[in-house]
């Protein structure tokens, strides 16, 4: 396993949309390692996700991984490893909930964005097996965050008040929420 090279902000491949997988393709063994060396990146940088064209990659592929023990999420409850190939989004909720994001391919920086509070992604898993995933709350921002590079998305497109938009250290020192339970933190 090898920790992979993020691609960061104004690298093309973080705008284009990413190709589909054939169910031969995932299965293979070039995109299983791909995957372990995702995982290694993710758990290197602390990240709770990580999308295949932030690691070069324009291809749909998408991992998130978190625990329930982070103190920098504490409602966020745990999610095991989920690795999404040709993953389809349907907002099940409209109503809207804010998180302070965070992404590695934005290093230092931090955005306030709203996002639909509860999504259904159907996606292949790593054996090419169809999958649903109903997610609320903090996983639903995750796993759209995540969603979102494969369409050539950054989360900075989604900050409706450039306001709050911040580096880290001025996120930390003026913007940490007082509610925990209005608004969070994404770091991926
Ligand atoms: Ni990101």
């Amino acid at each position: 396993m090898s920790i992979l090279k993020v691609a960061r902000m104004g690298h093309p491949v973080l705008r284009e949309v990413a190709r589909e997988l054939k169910p031969s393709e995932i299965r293979s063994d070039a995109i299983r390692r791909l995957v372990e060396d995702m995982l290694e990146t993710m758990h290197e940088y602390s990240g709770v996700g990580l999308a295949a064209p932030q690691v070069h990659q324009s291809i749909q592929l998408a991992v998130i991984e978190f625990e329930d023990d982070n103190p920098r999420y504490p409602d966020a409850g745990a999610q095991g490893l989920t690795v999404f190939f040709n993953p389809r989004i349907t907002v099940l909720d409209t109503k809207e909930q804010g998180f302070w994001e965070g992404c590695l391919s934005v290093p230092e920086m931090r955005g306030l964005v709203h996002r639909p509070r509860k999504v259904k992604v159907d996606y292949l898993d790593v054996d090419a097996r169809p999958q649903t995933l109903i997610a609320e709350d903090f996983l639903a921002t995750v796993v759209q965050h995540e969603l979102d590079h494969l369409q050539g998305v950054l989360y900075v497109d989604r900050i409706k008040d450039l306001r709050k938009f911040a580096f880290l250290e001025e996120y930390k020192r003026y913007w940490i929420p007082e509610e925990e339970d209005e608004v969070g933190e994404l770091d991926d």
